[in-house]
């Protein structure tokens, strides 16, 4: 069979079926940069490639997938941090016209150039631990020009290095101070102008919203999902972080890619999500940032058997986080989750979560060959350790 890359001597988890996809003596095969074989040595087919990389039995995973990130941002928020300290809270800074806001003034000053160069350093960060692919949001420019601007950049980013990136058009992030006292005027305004004009450009591809007390209502929520619709994108939507606002369930009524975040996500929240496709991503970055004390409702979710991703949410203000590996010992820690779910969740989910679980998240045939080679003896130690990486090689796209 043709092949022109094959890694061997590998064990390999591929993520596909239910579990982690445990192969003790693997090898996994490409051409062209997609997926040829991965799975058992003993039952693969004769190859005859160009290149053998032998593994010295080290482990083979699908690329990782950071899912939910504001990694393109000018600006930090540090001082904010110190405040909040200080006994601060994240919604009085908000209120008081720092937060989201704080970023947005950054951004709006920051060129296309100078936001690639901001991202850039925060993008290697988390390519230094083998992922593949990242999502990244818009929502800082909070104008035409701005929202614009920071998805090009994102997409300059995907060409900047070797990695895939998803973009999301979060327009309806926080509102911007032109438009103080008239929410729904600045909806209307995403909605009619904002978002076919970003989709015209081809600019995303997904949709997303913040619904909550200092973001926006159910109402405008459901506003922007059918501007979405009317553009043919898919929606997400970052839910349940702060109240219950019944985020969750707009969003499975619309068949979204993803609810994020969910700390104060209810039994109901739970049965609308069950059964929808909609993955819970679930950000412990933030919820540790944030000093939350509220967890989403795991077990609730389990059971309901709806799919979990995990995320680093990178962003200035409630997650400055750049570490997939550290998101999973999180996820473990503080959610509870299983090793297995922990790795599913930045693999396999994580592609349910883009919408590109045709392409990547696990490792089997006419997928892409985004491959992360581990110096570890068993996957949970890259769920166990704090601040080391074990990574050993990173491939995009067969190389
Ligand atoms: O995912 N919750 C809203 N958006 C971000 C926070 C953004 C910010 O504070 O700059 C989040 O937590
Ligand atoms: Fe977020």
């Amino acid at each position: 069979m043709r092949c022109d890359t094959l890694w061997k001597d590998a064990r390999v988890a591929t993520m596909a079926g239910d579990g982690m996809g445990i192969v003790e003596r693997g090898l996994v095969a490409a051409s062209d940069g997609v997926i040829v074989y991965a799975g058992p040595e003993a039952e693969a087919p004769a190859f005859d490639p160009a290149d053998i990389i032998g593994c010295d039995g080290r482990w083979i995973t699908p690329g990782l997938i950071d899912c939910h990130t504001h990694l393109v941002h000018a600006g930090d928020r540090a001082r904010e941090f110190e405040m909040r300290l200080d006994g601060a809270s994240y919604e009085e800074i908000a209120r008081a016209g720092g937060g989201i806001v704080s970023t947005m003034a950054a951004t709006r000053a920051a060129s296309e150039d100078e936001l690639v160069a901001a991202a850039l350093p925060r993008l290697d960060a988390l390519i230094a631990e083998g992922v593949t692919t990242v999502e990244i949001k818009s929502g800082y420019g909070l104008d035409t020009a701005g929202e614009i601007r920071m998805l090009r950049a994102a997409r300059r980013l995907g060409d900047e290095r070797r990695v895939r990136v998803a973009t999301t058009f979060l327009g309806a992030h926080a509102l911007p101070p032109e438009y103080a006292g008239d929410a729904d005027g600045y909806v209307a305004m995403v909605a009619d102008t904002m978002l076919p004009e970003v989709a015209r450009l081809g600019l995303a591809d997904a949709v997303d919203a913040f619904c909550e007390g200092i973001g926006f209502t159910v109402q405008q929520t459901a506003r922007i999902f059918d501007a979405a619709k009317h553009a043919g994108l898919p929606v997400k939507l970052h839910a349940e972080q702060l109240s219950n606002q019944h985020g969750a369930a707009l969003a499975a009524g619309y068949a979204a890619l993803s609810a994020d975040h969910l700390e104060h996500l209810d039994d109901a929240g739970v049965a609308a999500m069950a059964g929808s496709g909609t993955v819970a991503t679930l950000l412990p970055g933030a919820y540790y940032f944030m000093r939350e004390t509220k967890l989403p409702p795991i077990e609730a979710l389990r059971r309901a058997g709806v799919p979990i991703a995990l995320a680093t949410d990178c962003n200035p203000g409630t997650s400055p986080l750049t570490s997939l590996l550290l998101v999973m010992n999180m996820g473990a820690t503080l959610f509870r989750l299983t090793v297995a779910e922990c790795l599913v969740g930045v693999t396999r989910d994580a592609a349910r979560a883009l919408g590109l679980s045709d392409q990547i998240g696990t490792l089997e045939a006419r997928k892409r060959c985004d491959l992360a080679i581990w110096d570890i003896e068993h996957p949970a130690e890259l769920v166990y350790r704090m601040g080391y990486n074990p990574l050993h090689t990173r491939i995009w796209s067969g190389r």
